[in-house]
């Protein structure tokens, strides 16, 4: 195969493999080029039902194309010679059929609109699946949550015992943030599905083209309108970068729950050895290393939209090479995101919660004192400040390491308590632990009351999300096998 057909004519001069492996983005394009042999595919067949190309070129181009998508494309192409995999394959195919046919597949077009419209398959593509991961984490934590309606455990602010809560309650808060990053997904997924296709360097072209059909045959939602926008613009990648970190910001705050919580010091949870790795010198160890690479990968994925966000910066209209420097960034990030948060599936669901020492240490830490507080302020009539400084003064001169707060005991406490007409009795029930959790149903308490109305709504919504993903999935795929079978019509194969 001869060198890149698109430098041959303008310029001259051998360049060192440095160099072309400096520009090449041929590294990152292996995730565009199947998606690069759909927009050909489409491109031709567009060129041809407007009569810019004759039928019987067409039919060899797409015969030629048809021949990559259904064998693969050769190694050959992937060459760093070539600047990009939108070279490698138009050289292949000039190589293959010649270049009275296979140079005029790029009339009307270039790298530009090319490139954009690749990404934006590909991305359409990583966004659904990472969606679909999104949907089993979220039965995950569903199930769970059902499973430990029951399960007491201490809540905390500040990383200090605050008050009683469930783990189904816990769990639920990790679901609806994870139901945030599902919905904002979804939102960029909205955004992520118009077509560049046809606006050529960035001022289209004088061709009779039809945006509207490449578009269609490539399941897009319709055109990028503004042809310089739409070689220019990458805030879909942004955007999703953007709500993957966010989604992996929520991961990581489950990984490091789940590293203290299989700590010596808590024992809430104990994970699957498949999860952990041990220790080359202390045999005894086991330690919680997928969750701690997570909680650094939700970096990785900062990192990865951060240098995005700089690349676009400042970038003058329309297209700049600098933007081939972000592609790298999107596949990593998207990749991180994707092993993350499959992973966090299996960890979670495989992943023994050991409900005693969570019941037993509920019970610690004064955990019902505001249950003592608003006792004293709903029977008693006291102003909520009053009772607050009642009981904070109780818990201050009395012994610490009594495990619940027992008024009755302080001195304080037991003149309130004649004076009141208060009994221990009424102090105890104020106190224990599993009637502070039954009291609170509000919505989105963590009463069994609360949370069994939540479980029914959080379920709905995830067969809604469910079914509005399956509707998207099967009309991207059905619009790609209709651009094939059009195509295998075309060629005559
Ligand atoms: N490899 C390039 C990229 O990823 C494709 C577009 C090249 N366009 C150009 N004018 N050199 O952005």
């Amino acid at each position: 195969m001869e060198h890149d057909v698109v430098r041959r004519g303008r310029l001259t001069g051998e360049r060192s493999g440095e160099m072309m492996h400096f520009l090449s983005s041929m590294g990152a394009d292996r995730c565009i080029a199947d998606a690069d042999i759909l927009v050909d595919i489409a491109h031709v067949l567009m060129l041809s039902r407007q009569k810019i190309i004759e039928k019987e070129p067409a039919r060899q181009l797409l015969r030629a194309l048809l021949e990559l998508y259904d064998n693969g494309i050769p190694e050959a192409a992937f060459d760093d010679r070539f600047e990009d995999i939108h070279a490698g394959i138009e050289t292949l195919l000039i190589a293959t059929i010649g270049e009275e046919t296979g140079g005029r597949l790029h009339i009307g077009r270039s790298r530009n609109d090319e490139v954009a419209t690749c990404l934006r398959l590909r991305v359409r593509e990583d966004v659904t699946r990472q969606l679909s991961i999104l949907i089993r984490l979220r039965e995950v934590l569903l199930a769970l949550a059902e499973e430990h309606m029951g399960t007491l455990m201490p809540g905390f602010t500040h990383l200090q015992h605050a008050q009683p809560t469930t783990l189904a309650h816990h769990l639920l808060a990790h679901e609806a943030a994870f139901t945030r990053d599902f919905q904002r997904l979804t939102g960029a997924l909205s955004r992520v599905n118009w077509c560049p296709l046809g606006a050529a360097a960035f001022a289209s072209t004088s061709y009779p083209i039809q945006r509207e059909f490449t578009a269609d045959l490539l399941g897009f939602q319709g055109v990028l309108e503004n042809t310089m926008d739409a070689v220019a613009s990458r805030d879909f990648a942004l955007e999703v970068l953007s709500n993957l970190s966010i989604m992996m910001a929520h991961a990581s705050r489950v990984c490091e729950e789940l590293v203290i919580w299989s700590s010596g010091f808590a024992k809430f949870v104990e994970l699957d050895d498949a999860f952990c790795s041990t220790s080359s010198i202390m045999p005894q160890k086991k330690n919680p290393d997928i969750a701690e690479v997570m909680r650094a990968k939700a970096a990785s994925v900062l990192g990865s939209t951060t240098a995005s966000l700089a690349i676009q910066k400042a970038l003058p209209l329309s297209y700049n090479r600098d933007l081939q420097e972000l592609t790298p960034s999107l596949w990593r990030g998207i990749q991180d995101a994707k092993h993350s948060t499959r992973l966090l599936v299996d960890m979670l669901s495989t992943a023994t919660f050991n409900s005693a020492a969570m019941a037993d240490e509920a019970q610690k830490g004064y955990s019902t004192a505001t249950d003592l507080a608003d006792m004293l302020v709903q029977k008693h009539g006291f102003a909520f400040r009053t009772a607050h400084t009642l009981v904070g003064k109780a818990i201050q001169k009395g012994n610490l390491d009594l495990p619940t707060l027992d008024l009755a005991a302080q001195e304080m406490g037991q003149r309130l308590l004649s004076m009141l007409g208060i009994t221990a009795g009424d102090v105890a029930a104020a106190l224990d632990v599993q009637s502070s959790i039954d009291r609170r149903r509000a919505p989105g308490s963590p009463s069994a009351f609360a949370v069994k109305i939540s479980l029914a709504s959080r379920r709905e919504a995830l067969m809604e999300d469910t079914h509005m993903l399956e509707e998207k999935m099967a009309c991207y795929s059905g619009a790609i096998q209709r651009l094939i079978a059009d195509a295998r019509k075309e060629a005559g194969s």
